[in-house]
């Protein structure tokens, strides 16, 4: 059930310039980063009735940028980030403090700019502390799935992760954060120097970053990655329905090895004992191939289970990885509500065709949507091991079983209504940190929740979208493709 409607916004993210405008060579735009939407909208309706011609989003044809509260610091760092995605040639727009703006509504026309008005700096660019202005939350910036960090970033995140083993969630994720910005950089970071201004810089990831550069390897991240903690802890939570606090549970019981746990057989879940059963399988890389051949029997299973109904990929091979541990689908009909009880029948026909191995339904939970997690939400869904015919001659499963032709993979299948799809998509696309980014982003710069299900304001007001760009207007956001969010 969706949540109580006191106001439905419908969202109109396109831009809408006034009709008749008195002063042609002026056109504003209100940037909102610190004003406020109820405040840009005020203004911008202050100042169309004056004649002047505003538009809600930013463009080539804007004349004159206004900001309110923003330092020239912010206010260079805007500008880069928007003239880097307009055609090169682009004349710049004047960048101005908020007092331009009352002035010239006071004068009731455009009055000239002075020295005092404007916010940026005239800085050559080479001067700028190159990525200083990156910005501070991943949603923010493009992070393609090659870069050119690696190694550094690859050291963060072991530590980022050891961290999440010991429960320590602060330094996870302030880990994560300085290995995401490593991603976003546009060129390698060889000196020290270089991270001068990043955003999450600490000194503690500095002094790895430092240990890198100077001797190839960093102690500390070493001493993790050999220890007998990371290394179980990072076996035991890659098993289909281990997490962090069961695999402490065990390794504090003294069990190490997989072995260990099949002695125990008796105390584990059955998706557990499923994981284990295929653990050989299931920590193997699937392929793009795998990915493919799937998709084709999800979408007859599909097709015959409720015509219309579509499925679409999700999950990091949405974002172009070329490997994954799982593969991710969600499934939806355009007509609201036609999907309910569709999987079941989904299951049933690929069970039929031979091809589960394990599968866990979970029903549909949605009760009051804001409430749902970053990590669960509320859909129809579930957790599959597939049994994936292979190619002859695919080598599979090693010595254990010479002569199968099919591997098992894990595979998640979600039921989205259509009102929701563009958010389940969103947030089923990844990546973790994306998402967290994103949702922490939402609450903190935009006052929004934003999950699965829907984007919300304090008032529980439900934003109507259609697209997942729809989604980044609403938040006043750069829209990134799957293929730029690999933070
Ligand atoms: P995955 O864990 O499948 O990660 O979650 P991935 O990026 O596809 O990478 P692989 O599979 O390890 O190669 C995909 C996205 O789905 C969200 C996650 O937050 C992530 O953004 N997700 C996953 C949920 O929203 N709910 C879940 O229960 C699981
Ligand atoms: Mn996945």
């Amino acid at each position: 059930m969706l949540p109580k409607r006191r106001r439905a916004r419908v969202a109109s993210p396109s831009a809408a310039p006034s009709s008749s405008a008195r002063f042609p060579g002026v056109t504003i735009y209100l940037a909102e980063p610190h004003m406020g939407r109820s405040r840009q909208a005020f203004l911008t309706r202050l100042a169309v009735s004056k004649g002047f011609r505003v538009l809600n989003a930013y463009s080539p044809e804007v004349t004159h940028v206004v900001m309110e509260g923003t330092s020239a610091e912010e206010a260079v760092c805007w500008q880069e980030r928007k003239m880097s995605v307009l055609p090169p040639g682009c004349t710049r727009p004047a960048v101005l403090d908020i007092s331009w703006f009352t002035e010239s509504m006071a004068a009731g026309q455009p009055v000239p700019v002075e020295c005092r008005h404007r916010l940026e700096v005239a800085v050559p660019k080479k001067k700028m502390p190159s990525p200083a202005w990156m910005l501070p939350y991943a949603c923010q910036r493009p992070t393609p799935l090659v870069h050119h960090n690696a190694s550094l970033s690859e050291a963060l995140e072991t530590l980022a992760e050891a961290a999440g083993f010991d429960g320590s969630e602060g330094r996870q994720i302030a880990f994560y954060r300085a290995a995401s910005v490593l991603k976003a950089l546009p060129s390698p970071v060889t000196a020290l120097s270089q991270l001068q201004g990043l955003p999450h810089f600490g000194e503690h990831s500095c002094r790895v970053v430092q240990e890198l550069l100077e001797h190839g390897v960093c102690d500390e991240v070493e001493r993790v990655r050999l220890s007998e903690r990371y290394q179980t802890m990072k076996l035991f939570t890659q098993i289909f329905g281990v997490g962090v606090r069961t695999a402490d549970q065990w390794y504090r019981k003294g069990l190490r090895t997989l072995a260990d746990l099949r002695e125990e057989s008796q105390r584990l879940t059955q998706q557990q004992k499923a994981g284990l059963q295929h653990h050989q399988d299931l920590s193997a890389p699937i392929l793009r191939s795998d990915v493919e051949a799937l998709q084709q029997e999800v979408e007859a299973a599909v097709r015959q289970a409720l015509p219309g109904a579509t499925v679409t990929l999700a999950g990091g091979f949405r974002r172009g990885k070329l490997q994954g541990h799982d593969v991710d689908f969600l499934i939806t009909h355009p007509q609201e509500g036609q999907e309910a009880g569709l999987l079941p029948r989904v299951m049933c026909y690929l069970k039929k065709q031979g091809l589960v191995l394990y599968h866990q339904h979970q029903h549909s939970q949605q009760g009051d949507l804001t409430q749902q997690s970053h990590t669960m939400d509320a859909f129809e869904r579930s957790f599959c091991i597939f049994r994936l015919p292979q190619p002859p001659g695919a080598a599979v499963g090693g010595a254990q079983k010479p002569c199968y032709a099919w591997k098992a993979v894990r595979v998640d299948l979600v039921v989205a209504p259509i009102s929701q799809f563009p958010f389940a998509l969103l947030g089923w696309t990844g990546s973790k940190h994306f998402e967290r980014e994103l949702r922490r982003f939402s609450r903190k710069e935009r006052g929004l929740c934003l999950n699965s299900h829907g984007l919300f304001d304090p008032e529980q007001t439900v934003f109507h979208v259609a697209s997942e760009e729809d989604i980044f207007r609403l938040l006043d956001l750069e829209y990134l493709p799957p293929e730029l969010r690999n933070a």
